[in-house]
């Protein structure tokens, strides 16, 4: 036993004989003492079951608790149980960030699960930073952050484009029209599409961003017909992926010479809008449900079996299921005295889960995780087919466009 654990259990020790007394102020703030008793470790659960992006954040909800659920029904962590804490942030990043401070200062949950939109993990990060707390976000972003106090187990620009972009050029041309929801997610997404599109000598004929939950594209869909892109490069969120799509196919356009090429487009929102709609266009994910693994077979039916045999995975659903299962390794790693935020986040630096998209690791260095990048094109059934899968897993760099920028375990470094 190492010093500091020495030390850790004897203030444990003194912390009880507080708690008798009546005095659990005085050492109770982020003592890991206080968060794995009576054979539980509290968690937060923080995905919209309302709002604009409920479509896609109530599946990861639902994926959350099925893993949870599963390392339960196995005994749960060295015999400790997950108890979930769940709350419905209504897809508004002041509701985010209020329910977040709920479940650190109140609930005193020793993580947070949770968010879909970049706006939303923005509204929560300074009360995670604040506290000491750690956050768990399994969805594709922008990158261009370096939290200690977050774990990102989503894709980041290099692990959806590098393959996708050039893949697309060579395929369909050089004639790119952006289109992205109006929030920092897109923006900085397209900043790298950008730079790849420049080193492959292709061009920018538009970029242009509708409000989060629009739903009339008659004009963009009329400037999709006037200037005839090669590629429609899409990072549009939530609801309006449906309505964009459908409202592509009722304008009679094609997607065999001016397809869809999406970061965000996954099986959930094609099941929404029918697979006709989006038959044709592309994606490009760690995960699709088709993926042929016995991990991702297990997946499938567990989530069928436990949600309903017509439900979808998808790849931020998959994400939100094995971010659960680092943490069971990350918890099951450390004495009770040590189990606090801070002390898993230190023992999943490295950790690696056989996921259902193939061996995933969360980078020590910064915090985002090793993926498996994959191109899937979109069929009338609402699978994917997958066309193309990177040999081996891919290096998260969440500073991609900006090399001058790196993220360390000392934090951001300009280089
Ligand atoms: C996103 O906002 N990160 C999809």
């Amino acid at each position: 036993m190492n010093k500091s654990r020495r030390t850790f259990l004897k203030l444990g020790a003194a912390a009880g004989a507080f708690t008798v007394t009546g005095f659990p102020h005085i050492w109770s703030k982020n003592s890991s003492f206080a968060y794995a008793q009576g054979g539980e470790i509290k968690v937060g659960v923080l995905f919209s079951l309302t709002g604009t992006t409920a479509i896609i954040e109530e599946s990861l909800n639902k994926a959350t608790i099925m893993a949870i659920e599963e390392i339960n029904a196995a005994g749960g962590i060295n015999g400790m149980k997950i108890v979930p804490v769940i709350e419905d942030p209504a897809s508004d990043p002041a509701t985010f960030a209020e329910k977040a401070r709920k479940l650190v200062m109140s609930d005193k949950c020793v993580s947070v699960f949770g968010s879909y939109t970049s706006a939303s993990r923005k509204a929560v990060l300074p009360v995670f930073e604040k506290q000491e707390n750690l956050f768990w976000y399994p969805t594709l972003y922008e990158g261009r952050e370096c939290s200690k106090n977050v774990i990102y187990t989503g894709a980041v620009p290099n692990q959806q484009q590098d393959d996708f972009v050039p893949w697309l050029v060579e395929k369909f041309g050089k004639r790119w029209y952006l289109i992205g929801s109006n929030y920092i997610y897109p923006k900085e997404e397209n900043n790298y599409c950008k730079k790849l599109l420049e080193g492959l000598g292709a061009e920018v004929i538009a970029e242009e961003y509708v409000p989060l939950g629009h739903s009339e594209f008659s004009s963009v869909i009329n400037k999709f017909r006037s200037e005839k892109p090669n590629v429609i490069f899409s990072t549009v969120v939530g609801d309006s992926v449906v309505a964009l799509h459908r409202q592509y196919r009722a304008a009679g356009l094609d997607p065999a010479t001016m397809p869809m090429a999406s970061l965000t487009t996954s099986e959930n929102e094609v099941a929404a809008m029918g697979g006709d709609a989006a038959a044709g266009h592309f994606t490009s994910a760690p995960y699709f449900m088709v993926f042929d693994s016995p991990e991702n077979k297990k997946f499938v039916e567990a989530y069928k079996a436990r949600w309903g045999g017509d439900k979808v995975t998808h790849f931020v659903s998959e994400s939100s299921y094995f971010q659960i299962h680092l943490f069971a390794q990350a918890v099951a790693k450390l004495a009770p005295s040590d189990i606090g935020p801070l002390g898993i986040r230190d023992a999943v630096k490295g950790e690696e889960y056989k996921a259902p998209q193939g061996l995933v690791k969360v980078e020590p260095d910064n915090l985002h995780c090793w993926l498996r990048p994959k191109i899937g094109q979109c069929k009338a059934d609402g699978q994917f087919e997958i066309l193309q899968q990177s040999a081996d897993w891919l290096e998260p760099n969440p500073y991609s466009a900006y090399p001058d920028q790196k993220c360390t375990s000392e934090g951001l470094k300009q280089i």
